[in-house]
Order: C-alpha cells, then sequence, then structure tokens
C-alpha cells in the first residue's frame, strides 16, 4: 500500500472526490451476492456496483433488460449485508426510471429504503436530466453512465466502441458536463476511446469510472465474473482476466463427482 494512501473507514461519495483530487485511482467491482460482496469489501474495494449485468451473470439473460426492480432490491440487500467498508451502488433497471421523473424517484427510494444501498446509478444523459434532478433533490447520491449503455443495446444494435464520432463524442462530454452540474458524485464511462475520456476526466471535478475507456479514467470497473473468469466466452480486448474459474472451478466439481462415483469421498475422517 502506497504511503501516499488515505485510508477510508467507510467509502462515501466525498471520499471519491478526494481520491480523484489526490490522484488516487479508484476501484469498483460487481457484486450481487452475500458471499461475493464479502470477499471484494475485504480486498478493499472502493465501490461495490450492484449493476443490472445480474441479469446476464446472475439469471444468465442476453441483455440488461429483464431484469426488475424487487430482482435489483433482492441483490442490493444480500450485498449490503456483507459490506462495511466500500460504497454500494445500484443500478436503476430499465424501464424504473425512463418513463417520467416521478417514477424514478420512486424507484430510487424503494432501492434506497429496502436494500439499504449508498446510492443508485442511471443510464443516459440530456434524456434523463429531470429524472436525476428528482432523484438527486430527495437527498439521494447519483452515479452516471455514458457511452455504451447497455440498457439501449436494441437503439445501438451492437456492443461496439461508442463516440467514434465527433458529433457523438461531443455529446457525450457535454452529458457528463450536465451530469456534473446537475450534482452526480461519478460518472461510469463505458467502452469510448481512450482520448475522450482523458478529455471529459479533465473537463470534469467529479470521478470518472471507466470500462474499456482507458487508462485516464479516475477509477475503474469490471464484472467479477469477467475479472474471475466465470465467464468464459465473453472476451473483450478491456478485460483482464485474473483466474480462471470456469475451468478452475469445473476440474475441483469434477474431482468431487469422481470421488463420490469411486467412493472416495466420503472417507472415515469424513463421517461421524
Ligand atoms: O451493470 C454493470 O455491471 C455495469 C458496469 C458494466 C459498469 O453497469
Amino acid at each position: 500500500m502506497s504511503a501516499s494512501r488515505k485510508e477510508f473507514k467507510r467509502v462515501t461519495v466525498k471520499s471519491l472526490v478526494e481520491m480523484k483530487q489526490q490522484r488516487e485511482k479508484i476501484s469498483m467491482l460487481t457484486a450481487y451476492d452475500y458471499s461475493m460482496a464479502k470477499i471484494v469489501d475485504n480486498a478493499q474495494v472502493d465501490v461495490i456496483l450492484v449493476g443490472d449485468s445480474a441479469s446476464n451473470t446472475m439469471a444468465g439473460h442476453e441483455t440488461t433488460l429483464p431484469i426488475t426492480l424487487d430482482q435489483m432490491i433482492y441483490h442490493a440487500s444480500s450485498v449490503i449485508r456483507a459490506v462495511q467498508r466500500a460504497l454500494v451502488v445500484v443500478d436503476l433497471p430499465f424501464g424504473s426510471y425512463q418513463s417520467d421523473p416521478k417514477e424514478a424517484l420512486r424507484s430510487a427510494i424503494r432501492i434506497m429504503k429496502e436494500s439499504g444501498a449508498h446510492a443508485v446509478k442511471l443510464e443516459g444523459g440530456e434524456e434523463v436530466k429531470e429524472s436525476v434532478k428528482r432523484i438527486l433533490n430527495a437527498g439521494i447520491p447519483v452515479m452516471g453512465h455514458l457511452g455504451l449503455t447497455p440498457q439501449s443495446i436494441y437503439k445501438f444494435g451492437t456492443y461496439t466502441v461508442r463516440a467514434r464520432e465527433k458529433e457523438e463524442a461531443k455529446k457525450l462530454i457535454r452529458d457528463a458536463k450536465l451530469l456534473e452540474s446537475l450534482g452526480c458524485f461519478a460518472v461510469v464511462l463505458e467502452k469510448i476511446p481512450a482520448e475522450l475520456t482523458k478529455i471529459v476526466s479533465e473537463e470534469i471535478t467529479i470521478p470518472t469510472i471507466g470500462i474499456g475507456a482507458g487508462a485516464d479514467a479516475d477509477g475503474q470497473v469490471l464484472v467479477i465474473h469477467d475479472l474471475l473468469g466465470m465467464t468464459h466466452e465473453f472476451n473483450p480486448r478491456f478485460l483482464r482476466r485474473y483466474m480462471n474459474l470456469y475451468d478452475e472451478m469445473g476440474a475441483a466439481i469434477g474431482q468431487y463427482v469422481a470421488d463420490v462415483k469411486s467412493k472416495d469421498f466420503p472417507s472415515d475422517k469424513e463421517q461421524y
């Protein structure tokens, strides 16, 4: 641990802004259940995102669209029970905030009240401005999400890099500034050119958290299942796998099956 790194008993939205000011990079990972959240929190990850990627990783859906508000609250409350240090941010799922600001606020309040989470995240800029304002006015911290926004996948048509074109890049910069001016405490930048991440990160005072957005974001986020190699069919260029759990777990489980079949398990010492 570096000597300059400030220790936080509990990471808050304020700590994240301080980390940006002190040029300490922010670490963020997803978690969706109690056991994983305990490991992630113990490893000193600053922010735990209960992402709507749970729709893919936990439920096996192709997109993030099907997950419901009730399901997000279930995941978030399991995570909250495990966490002592990290800031826990929960995704507002598709359909829970886009139609009108009052509904957005009701959804955010349900997440905060029923799960005990510390903040919510939602996708978009100008389009969701009124919803962001409402939620912030109620005292709920909001994290933005720009670039590739998976809840709009059917509008984009693909999961390729966003904002390569000048107009889209300009809109993204405008949206990031707007989210900052509204009072968001951070913004996720997903799958955009590294150069654009650098510009945005320099032009706003709130932290940017990148995924596939290069080294100049103020922090990085990955989906825990990808980092651990539990998902093996997903191989984007930005992903660094730290383990190959798909194969390691498969081998361990295969060994268990073999031990049961061969009557090696349980042994004399493993029974009463
Ligand atoms: O749902 C999620 O996991 C996310 C991250 C990819 C940022 O939004």
